[in-house]
């Protein structure tokens, strides 16, 4: 792998549009970022990708959006306020703070080599205060997963939708932890969003779809083009595994910085219902009206990040070529990933007909595909845009066009050129970009 390829793809982040650092005219909050206008479109396909694939193609997973918000006491029955900590040092000299785990010596601050304190719990919650009154009884949190979201939701499904299991409930949404390290870019950061399932099956059948799901999701990534020797499963260890979950597998990406974790498949059993039913004292179990049984489904739950996808997506798509003995840069995003799936591009700019009739031809276009029309520089130069952020076709108008009502269409992955009378155009990209 390239050295230098994470700077690489930092800055063709900044210099393209895909994503800026937060606050950036004040110098920059640290480890936290805005996706500008090809991180978002890049963003949101992933996201319609994973909601397709999660509800829209499956008819037992209900789509869910709860509040960021929830009342306290969610996170203590959860475990979260009393088991969801990292251990921290602080160097007693520069004052920094570290992760216990990251730490070769525990005794040396790796930064300047003063003392550290001995290691003590931090917990990962942001706190703040709901209502005007900053106190004790007001305190909230920023959720630290969207998980919470769905176990409250429970009976809300139940008494709405009358599911039989196994059924799942799928949410997308911000989550936050107040990490010790952040970094790696998007990698790890404070505030992020994730994109879960929570999937509720017979206790006796929870084995069978934790491995079920495992593979399934390991496949959509490898759908959505991430090269298989860039992808690896890793059960976790029992020291490892979070307070709730019996079993864990992560599904990892070969990041410049190393395999780390995508997504994390667990079984998280009945923990999560049983706690919040004895929090409330009242049943949160289903009713099996063939067994005439009621009891606490166990919980099969697929968790990945948004933001970490993007980065793996990024990673993986990005390509130097050689073409001509210069350096073509490309994001060989997978169609339905791609920001913009079509440029339009006037050869000449100083032709108004013609570029009246390319900019008329974006504009059909955009009412079917993400179109953008360029005309700002020579034809090399917009190709080599579009193929940095990764655009699927460039229609090319030129003076011939004006004339036999043809375009040219050229591919971003084999760079190969067809010339496509007008009244074909829509019909060859749709071919080519529905899916
Ligand atoms: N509900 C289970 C849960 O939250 P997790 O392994 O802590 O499990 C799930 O988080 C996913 O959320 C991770 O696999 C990762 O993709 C993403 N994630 C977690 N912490 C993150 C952070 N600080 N920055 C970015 N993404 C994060």
């Amino acid at each position: 792998m390239d050295d230098n390829l994470m700077d690489k793809i930092v800055s063709l982040c900044k210099r393209r549009g895909f994503i800026f650092q937060s606050s950036d005219i004040y110098g920059g909050l640290s480890n936290t970022w805005d996706y500008g206008p090809y991180g978002v479109e890049l963003k949101n396909n992933l996201k319609r990708c994973w909601w397709k694939s999660v509800v829209y193609e499956r008819d037992d997973i209900f789509g869910l959006d709860a509040a960021i918000l929830m009342h306290p006491k969610v996170w203590e029955a959860s475990g979260h306020v009393q088991n969801f900590f990292d251990l921290k040092s602080d160097c007693k000299s520069c004052k920094k703070r570290f992760k216990t785990a990251d730490l070769k010596d525990a005794k040396k601050c790796p930064e300047c080599g003063g003392e550290l304190t001995g290691s003590r719990p931090f917990n990962l919650m942001f706190k703040t205060y709901q209502g005007p009154v900053e106190d004790a009884t007001n305190v909230i949190y920023l959720r630290p997963e969207t998980a919470q979201g769905m176990f409250v939701n429970f009976l809300n499904i139940l008494d709405s939708k009358h599911p039989k299991l196994p059924f799942g409930m799928a949410q997308i949404g911000k989550a936050f932890r107040n990490e010790i390290t952040p970094g790696n870019f998007t990698f790890r950061t404070r505030e992020f969003e994730q994109m879960e399932i929570e999937y509720f099956v017979k206790p006796a059948e929870a084995d069978k779809f934790y491995e079920l799901w495992v593979n399934e999701r390991f496949d959509w990534y490898l759908k959505l083009g991430i090269k298989k020797e860039g992808l690896r499963r890793r059960p976790h260890g029992k020291e490892e595994l979070a307070h709730y979950a019996k079993s864990c597998t992560d599904i990892e990406y070969n990041f410049p910085f190393g395999w780390s974790e995508l997504e994390g498949i667990a079984n998280r059993t009945d923990f999560d219902l049983k706690q919040h039913a004895q929090a409330i004292g009242r049943d949160l179990v289903y009713f099996d009206d063939v067994a005439k049984e009621k009891f606490y489904p166990y919980i099969i739950e697929p968790s990945g990040g948004v933001d970490r996808s993007v980065l793996a997506f990024l990673v993986n798509a990005y390509h130097e070529e050689k073409v001509k003995e210069e350096t073509r840069v490309v994001l060989k995003l997978h169609p339905a990933l791609a920001p913009i799936k079509v440029a339009v591009l006037p050869l000449l700019k100083n032709r108004p007909q013609l570029v009246e009739l390319a900019r008329k031809i974006a504009q059909d276009l955009k009412k079917s595909f993400v179109t953008v029309y360029d005309d700002t520089a020579a034809i090399g130069k917009l190709y080599r845009r579009q193929d940095e952020v990764g655009t699927l076709y460039c229609v090319t108008i030129d003076v011939q066009s004006l004339e036999d009502n043809q375009v040219t269409v050229r591919d971003r992955d084999t760079m190969k050129q067809d010339r496509i009378p007008l009244d074909r155009l829509k019909e060859y990209l749709e071919t080519r970009l529905i899916n």
